[in-house]
């Protein structure tokens, strides 16, 4: 699929997140230089900055071949222990929602992460006793929006723990073109930073946004991304000049109209939008607390003064 394709699939391809990348890069060389497994990784951050895409690219770098799962897919110790028992050496082990796996699944991943292997129990009551099956090395890359949420135990067996950043507007727009050149849809670089300053730091929105952009200077344009190209499709988008969207704006007016600018709890305003809690607090939330648009504060959620002006709206507490 084109989808798959448009990520890129080694380090030296990927841009931004220098931090992460120039580690990675270091321990990536290391471990192979030993003929070793990579230690476990955990990257942590708002969705869409590139969780995935990394997993792939040290699978790539370390030749190994990659298991891609999701904490909610593994239900029992028994699921996991069949994909344990499929890896290769130093194959990767991509765990999406990491935080999401249940207690005794976690208990089967500890000694697995530690000491390569699986700890099976054989029989019930008095003669049950437990057998350790060998695993071969592997690496496990853990993804989670949250790292707060994972279990200690969990998160100190993982080498290396790397935070994802939203990305610059210069680091978008070089991704941008980058995507441009892979769909074959011309674009100048005032394209490229419209659709930049409006992505929210995100590369998969950055993408979204482009891929309809292409559509509209297809059917109702001349098949070029120019700046007044981009404005144009972005406000049919409803998307505005700092990347809010619709559901943006509804979460923040309704904390200024119903609840005088805050603080309200999470639940309350996630269900006064009518969208689930997990959405508000990982998806919409995160870029707004980045523009200095809302705080999360231990009483709830305030909008700041700097949005009700962005807004045109009343500042509720002056
Ligand atoms: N496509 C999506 N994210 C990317 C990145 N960080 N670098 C290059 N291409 C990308």
């Amino acid at each position: 699929q084109v989808e798959f394709s448009l990520r890129p699939r080694f380090l030296r391809e990927y841009i931004g997140q220098s931090h992460a990348k120039e580690n990675l890069k270091v321990f990536i060389e290391a471990a192979k230089q030993r003929g070793e497994s990579l230690d476990h990784v955990l990257l942590y951050g708002p969705p869409g900055l590139g969780k995935t895409t990394l997993s792939h690219i040290i699978a790539n770098e370390m030749d190994a071949n990659i298991r891609t799962t999701s904490g909610p897919a593994i239900e029992r110790p028994g699921d996991l222990a069949a994909i344990l028992t499929n890896l290769e050496a130093n194959d990767v082990l991509f765990i999406d929602e990491i935080h999401r796996l249940n207690r005794s699944v976690e208990e089967v991943l500890y000694p697995a992460m530690e000491d390569f292997a699986l700890d099976i129990i054989i029989g019930k009551g008095p003669s049950a006793r437990t057998v350790r099956l060998d695993l071969p090395p592997f690496t496990l890359v853990g993804a989670t929006t949250r790292a707060g949420s994972l279990s200690s135990p969990l998160r100190d067996r993982f080498g290396v723990v790397s935070r994802l950043e939203f990305y610059t507007e210069e680091e978008l727009s070089l991704i941008l073109l980058r995507t441009a050149d892979l769909l074959q849809v011309g674009m100048n670089p005032e394209g490229a930073h419209e659709l930049a300053t409006r992505a929210r730091g995100t590369p998969r929105v950055a993408n979204r946004l482009l891929k309809r952009v292409r559509d509209f200077v297809q059917v109702e344009g001349d098949g070029f991304v120019s700046k007044d190209a981009a404005i144009g499709a972005l406000d049919r988008m409803q998307v505005d000049k700092m990347g809010l969207d619709q559901l943006d704006h509804r979460f923040l007016k309704s904390i200024l109209t119903h609840f005088r600018g805050g603080p309200v709890g999470l639940e309350t305003i996630a269900a006064t939008i009518g969208e689930e809690s997990h959405t508000v607090e990982d998806v919409i939330e995160p870029y707004l607390m980045q523009l200095g648009f809302l705080e999360r504060t231990p009483r709830g959620r305030m909008v700041t003064k700097q949005c009700a002006d962005y807004l045109g709206m009343k500042w509720p507490k002056s």
